[in-house]
């Protein structure tokens, strides 16, 4: 399965994509999770991005769309993937269609989740994140047994820099000004589904896999 998981920021695309990689033995793709790993690593891609980042702005699509190309381009994508947070824009969603089109590879379905915006702050300023294994969770929605470590593996949890809710309001707004119309595009193409986002975590999980069960049949 060749998958699309869209939404806002803090919609729940990676919890949602972690459960779907389980499930169907299919790579996540993040481009925020690979930009994240570059900053880490002080490499060139990382200088270029860490700027947007921390403003909330968009990376270049020039340097997101190189990224992913080469990224599907793996071996491991051969039997499917999951992109999360690619596209946002329509210009990185006719470069996906061309970059498909050189692997011999179809969409099998867009995911969106779809929560209201007063709902996403909170999500995203509660947001803590694994330093050892990359586990999400938040501090009321899906909160750690013991606080500020891990269930998984007992490391610290921090926040993501750009989780404050200054750069939430300008992610949300670059949202709603360049990543929304993706609905409107793959809606066309007839590819487009959506689940309510503003329910727990595992009844979003089991309406994707719901969704995703009726194509597979
Ligand atoms: P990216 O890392 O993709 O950030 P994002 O799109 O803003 O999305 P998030 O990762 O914040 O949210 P999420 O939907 O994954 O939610 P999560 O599951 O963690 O991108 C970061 C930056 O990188 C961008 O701003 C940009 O600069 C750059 N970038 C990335 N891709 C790019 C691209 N294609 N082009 C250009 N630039 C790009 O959940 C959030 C919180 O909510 C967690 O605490 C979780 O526990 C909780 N939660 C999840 N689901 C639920 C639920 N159902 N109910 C209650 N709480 C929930
Ligand atoms: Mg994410
Ligand atoms: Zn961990």
């Amino acid at each position: 399965m060749q998958l699309l998981l869209m939404g806002p920021p803090g919609a729940g695309k990676g919890t949602q994509a972690v459960k779907l990689v389980e499930k169907y033995k299919i790579p996540q793709i993040s481009t925020g999770d690979m930009f994240r790993a570059a900053v880490k690593e002080g490499t060139e891609l990382g200088k270029k991005a860490k700027a947007c980042m921390d403003a909330g702005t968009l990376v270049p699509d020039e340097v997101t769309v190189g990224i992913v190309r080469e990224r599907l381009a793996k071996d491991d994508c051969k039997g499917g993937f999951i992109l999360d947070g690619f596209p946002r824009t329509v210009e990185q969603a006719k470069a996906l269609e061309k970059i498909l089109d050189e692997l011999n590879l179809k969409l099998t379905k867009v995911l969106n989740i779809r929560v209201p915006a007063e709902f996403l702050i909170e999500r995203a300023v509660g947001r803590r994140i694994c330093k050892g294994c990359g586990a999400t969770y938040h501090v009321k929605f899906n909160a750690p047994k013991v606080e500020d470590t891990c269930d998984n593996c007992g490391g610290k949890l921090y926040q993501r820099a750009d989780d404050t809710e200054e750069t939430m309001k300008k992610r949300l707004s670059v949202y709603e000004e360049s990543t929304r119309p993706l609905i409107e595009y793959y809606e066309k193409v007839g590819l487009y589904t959506e689940v309510d986002g503003r329910q727990p975590i595992e009844k979003v999980t089991e309406e994707l896999e719901n969704v995703l069960n009726s194509v597979e049949g």
